[in-house]
C-alpha cells in the first residue's frame, strides 16, 4: 500500500495529538494578553457581574458614560470614571492621586465595596480554581496566580492603551499643517494663551506633570469632595484634585472628578466664567480668578482644537 494513501489521515491525526497536548488551549502568552482577559472578566467581582471594562468602556477610551458608576448590586460610586488609556507616564494615580504605580491602583477596584468588592484573597482563590487562569499564570509567570502577579499582569494590559496618533500628533510632529483644521489652530492659541490651559494641562498627555489643583468645584456644601485633602490633610490640598490628561476627551463625556460637565462646551463656559456655576468655591486656584472674556468664536475654536486630541482609532 502506498505510504502517501495513509498519510492525510495520519497527519490530521498528529495534528489532533499536537494540538490536546496545548490543552486548555489559548493560554495567555504575555502578562499584557494575561491582563487584558482579567480586565474583561467579570470574576474579578463578588457577584461575578462587574468587569473593569463595565466602567472602564474601550469604546469610550476607556471611561465611563455616567457622572458616576454602577459597582456589584448597583452600589453608585462617588467619582466620574476616567480614562485608563494613556497611564505609563503618570506619577500618580486616582483623581486625588493616592495611588502611585498602575500596579497598586489595579487593586484597589476589586477591593472596593462599591467596584467589585471582592477581598484580594477570593479573587486569588477564584484564579487558582479556574484552569485558563491557573495555567496562564504559570505559563507567563512561572508561577500559580497570587494578588501581585494580578496586579502586575493587569498594569502590562494598561500600558500598552498609549495613544498617539491623533491629528493633533501629526500637526505637531509630523509637521503636517494640514491635519488640524484653521479654528482648531485657533483654538491651540486660546488654549496655549488666554484660555490659560497650558498652565495646568502641559506635557505629552496634558496632565501638567500630574499636579494637583483646584479649578473650584469644592465648596464644602453640595461640593464637598475634598480630592487630595483626604491623601495628605493639608489644608491646602481641599479641593484639589490630579490635573487630568486631555488626550481622546471628546470620547470621555461626562467631565470633571464629578462628572458634572456633560459636554466640552459646558467645560469651556465653565472655565470662561466659573462663577457662574459654582459660587463659594474654596481654595480656587488663581488662575481662574477672573472671567476669560472669551468670545464665541475664541469657544468653538478652543472646542475644535480639542476635538483634534482623539485618537485615530477612535474615528468612526
Ligand atoms: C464600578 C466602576 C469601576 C470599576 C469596576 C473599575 N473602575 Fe477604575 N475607576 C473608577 C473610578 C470611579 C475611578 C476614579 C476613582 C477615584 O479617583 O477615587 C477609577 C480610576 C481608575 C484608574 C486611575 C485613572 C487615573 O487617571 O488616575 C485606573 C488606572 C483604573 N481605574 C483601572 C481599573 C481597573 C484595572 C479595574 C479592574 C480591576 C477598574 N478600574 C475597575 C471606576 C471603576
Ligand atoms: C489651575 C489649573 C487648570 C487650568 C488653568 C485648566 N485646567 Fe482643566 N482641569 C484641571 C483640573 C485639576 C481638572 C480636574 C478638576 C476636577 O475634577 O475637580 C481639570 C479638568 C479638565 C477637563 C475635564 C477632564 C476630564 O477627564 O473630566 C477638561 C476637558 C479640561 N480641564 C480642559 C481645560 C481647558 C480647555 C482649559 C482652559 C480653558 C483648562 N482645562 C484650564 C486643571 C486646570
Amino acid at each position: 500500500m502506498p505510504i502517501t494513501k495513509h498519510f492525510l489521515p495520519f497527519s490530521i491525526i498528529l495534528l489532533a495529538v499536537i494540538s490536546c497536548q496545548k490543552t486548555p488551549e489559548n493560554l495567555a502568552a504575555t502578562k499584557a494578553q494575561l491582563g487584558e482577559k482579567l480586565f474583561f472578566d467579570p470574576i474579578l467581582s463578588r457577584d461575578s457581574t462587574i468587569s473593569c471594562a463595565s466602567c472602564h468602556r474601550p469604546e469610550h477610551a476607556f471611561a465611563d458614560i455616567t457622572p458616576t458608576s454602577k459597582g456589584v448590586f448597583n452600589r453608585m460610586g462617588g467619582r466620574n470614571t476616567p480614562s485608563c488609556m494613556n497611564m505609563t507616564n503618570r506619577n500618580f494615580y486616582f483623581w486625588d492621586g493616592r495611588a502611585e504605580t498602575l500596579e497598586e491602583q489595579a487593586l484597589g477596584p476589586i477591593e472596593n465595596p462599591v467596584e467589585m468588592d471582592l477581598p484580594l484573597s477570593v479573587a486569588v482563590k477564584r484564579l487558582r480554581a479556574n484552569p485558563y487562569y491557573y495555567n496562564s499564570f504559570i505559563n507567563v509567570f512561572g508561577a500559580k496566580p497570587d494578588k501581585d502577579l494580578l496586579a502586575n499582569a493587569i498594569a502590562e494590559f494598561e500600558r500598552t492603551l498609549e495613544t498617539s496618533k491623533s491629528p493633533f500628533d501629526k500637526f505637531m510632529r509630523e509637521d503636517d499643517s494640514t491635519a488640524i483644521s484653521a479654528s482648531a489652530k485657533r483654538g491651540l492659541d486660546v488654549f496655549n494663551g488666554k484660555g490659560n490651559c497650558f498652565d495646568c494641562h502641559f506635557g505629552i498627555d496634558f496632565t501638567g506633570n500630574d499636579q494637583f489643583r483646584n479649578i473650584g468645584l469644592y465648596n464644602g456644601k453640595d461640593l464637598n469632595d475634598k480630592g487630595r485633602f483626604d491623601v495628605t490633610g493639608k489644608e491646602s490640598d481641599l479641593g484639589r484634585f490630579k490635573v487630568p490628561g486631555l488626550r481622546n476627551i471628546a470620547m470621555t463625556a461626562p467631565y470633571m472628578h464629578n462628572g458634572m460637565h456633560k459636554t466640552l462646551m459646558e467645560v469651556i463656559e465653565y472655565y470662561n466664567e466659573p462663577d457662574k456655576f459654582v459660587k463659594n468655591s474654596i481654595n480656587r486656584d488663581s488662575l481662574l480668578n477672573k472671567p476669560l472674556g472669551l468670545t464665541q468664536e475664541e469657544k468653538k475654536d478652543l472646542e475644535n482644537f480639542l476635538l483634534t486630541l482623539t485618537d485615530e482609532r477612535f474615528k468612526k
